[in-house]
């Protein structure tokens, strides 16, 4: 993913800028932590990097397609096919088990019959360790088995870019170093782009490239 001049600023008086002016890019087997203070931009950012919101300024390409001119069916497409969405709250569907949940959107890209489908939901959650939660519903988990099958969901279409806003935000400090490990594998051992806004410390230190944003812009990158 590579921004150039990137920028999102919400219409009225006056205009509320968001992000401004980031070059970045987003390489494959690397983990990047975005860090800053509260209200600087960071998922804003990370929204666009996910095209789940839309510049108003400069370029946006992803593996060498310009994403701008892509309307909402095609951008809903590339993220289901290629992104990896994790969130500070795990946001299962509460009816569903572990297993189901991360059947939906390998349902939902119709490339696996419903017994293959099955299949790779199941080995996702064995790679999370959660092979024996896998008919449990998400109250009858703990909060860190919970992030774990949100993160197995987000990995179900095999995601070129994982993209993470304060995945650890809700967890204790062992299931956030588990957390951080596994985004470290995603990069290092599987080649991913990972993408992931933390205030934690630990977890800007355990990256590769530590993005810093204050007020909108990339003060830098290290
Ligand atoms: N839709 C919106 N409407 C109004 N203000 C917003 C909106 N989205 C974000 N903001 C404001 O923009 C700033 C950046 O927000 P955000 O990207 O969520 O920051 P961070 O994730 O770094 O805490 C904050 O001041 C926030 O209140
Ligand atoms: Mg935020």
């Amino acid at each position: 993913m590579e921004a150039r001049g990137l920028g999102r600023t919400l219409p009225g008086e006056p205009p509320v800028p968001l992000v401004r002016g980031v070059d970045l890019e987003i390489m494959p087997g690397r983990f990047h932590a975005v860090i800053g203070p509260s209200g600087c931009g960071k998922s804003s950012l990370l929204y666009l990097l996910g095209l789940l919101d839309r510049p108003t300024a400069g370029t946006l390409t992803f593996d060498g397609v310009d994403t701008l001119p892509l309307d909402g069916d095609a951008r809903a497409q590339l993220r289901l096919e290629r992104f990896g969405f994790v969130f500070q709250f795990h946001f299962l569907l509460a009816e569903f088990t572990a297993l189901e949940n991360v059947a939906l959107p390998i349902r939902r890209l119709g490339r696996l019959s419903g017994s293959a489908a099955t299949q790779q939901a199941m080995s996702m959650l064995e790679a999370m360790g959660l092979a024996d939660q896998a008919g449990k519903t998400p109250d009858r988990m703990s909060g860190g088995q919970r992030q774990r099958v949100a993160i197995a969901r987000a990995l179900a279409n095999d995601p070129s870019l994982v993209l993470g806003d304060e995945p650890t935000g809700n967890l204790d400090s062992q299931n956030s170093a588990r957390v951080v490990e596994i985004f470290q594998r995603l990069a290092r051992d599987q080649g991913r782009a990972v993408v992931c806004v933390t205030h934690d410390p630990e977890v800007a230190a355990a990256a590769d490239v530590r993005i810093h944003m204050l007020d909108g812009i990339i003060e830098k990158i290290d």
